[in-house]
């Protein structure tokens, strides 16, 4: 028998507030208080708070650090058109997917500034011979580990966002007209990933509750 992995109690005593006060640390705290925004004031984010977000994200862990994201910051006329843009496609599609495309357009238009975060297609095309492999689902392969690569990115956004005190969402429901998007953001080529506004809100949100992580959990021994 293969042995599976071994889930540590412990990690769970630490993000249990029970046990441990999540408020104790600074990083669980940040984690407990990110919750998606999406509204915001009209109050702007400095290019240099942007920065900071922006190297919290790229200093995510990446599969063979290849690090095959790239970060577009879309403000102004730019980001009206983007808005535009999801509410001119969110017709070709039924509801609900037409309601959440123009959901994002508002969140896209209220936030001061925009990221929008491209995969490159860098590992895919590179993969095969960085990890000698010569497989039938080698494409499948390398772009799971791209998008998670990515997806490790734009958690450390939120997270250094939330950090900083501004609000955000992940919209990934731009992924329908992601062809578009990426044409509208001038990459090339590659694969859209996630359009994240951002801003500061003067609400305060619980947002929807989580199931407790023991209930997702299985312990093997
Ligand atoms: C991959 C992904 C895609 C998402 N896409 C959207 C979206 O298109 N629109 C939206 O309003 N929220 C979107 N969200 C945010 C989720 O709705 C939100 O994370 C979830 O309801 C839990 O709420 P919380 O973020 O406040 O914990 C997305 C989140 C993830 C991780």
């Amino acid at each position: 028998m293969v042995a599976g992995p071994v889930y540590s109690r412990k990690l769970f005593s630490i993000l249990n507030p029970t046990s441990i006060n999540m408020s104790d640390n600074e990083t669980l705290r940040t984690i407990a208080a990110r919750r998606s925004i999406r509204l915001f004031t009209d109050q702007e984010v400095d290019d240099i708070v942007v920065t900071s977000i922006l190297t919290a994200a790229n200093q995510a862990p990446s599969a063979h650090n290849q690090q095959s994201w790239r970060f577009v910051v879309v403000r102004g006329q730019k980001k009206a058109e983007l808005a535009s843009l999801a509410v001119s496609r969110a017709g070709d599609f039924p509801k609900p997917s037409s309601s959440l495309l123009r959901m994002a357009a508002r969140s896209i238009s209220s936030a001061p500034v925009v990221v929008a975060i491209v995969n490159t297609g860098d590992l895919i095309a590179r993969g095969e011979n960085l990890f000698k492999l010569d497989h039938p689902g080698v494409r499948d392969f390398f772009r799971t580990m791209e998008i998670q690569s990515s997806a490790a990115a734009v958690q450390n956004l939120l997270l250094a966002a939330t950090s900083l005190g501004l609000g955000s969402v992940w919209l990934g429901i731009l992924f329908l007209i992601k062809e578009d998007v990426r044409r509208f953001l001038g990459e090339p080529e590659g694969e859209f990933m996630a359009v994240i506004p951002l801003g500061y809100t003067d609400r305060s949100t619980k947002g929807p509750n989580k199931v407790p992580a023991e209930e997702v959990t299985r312990y093997l021994k």
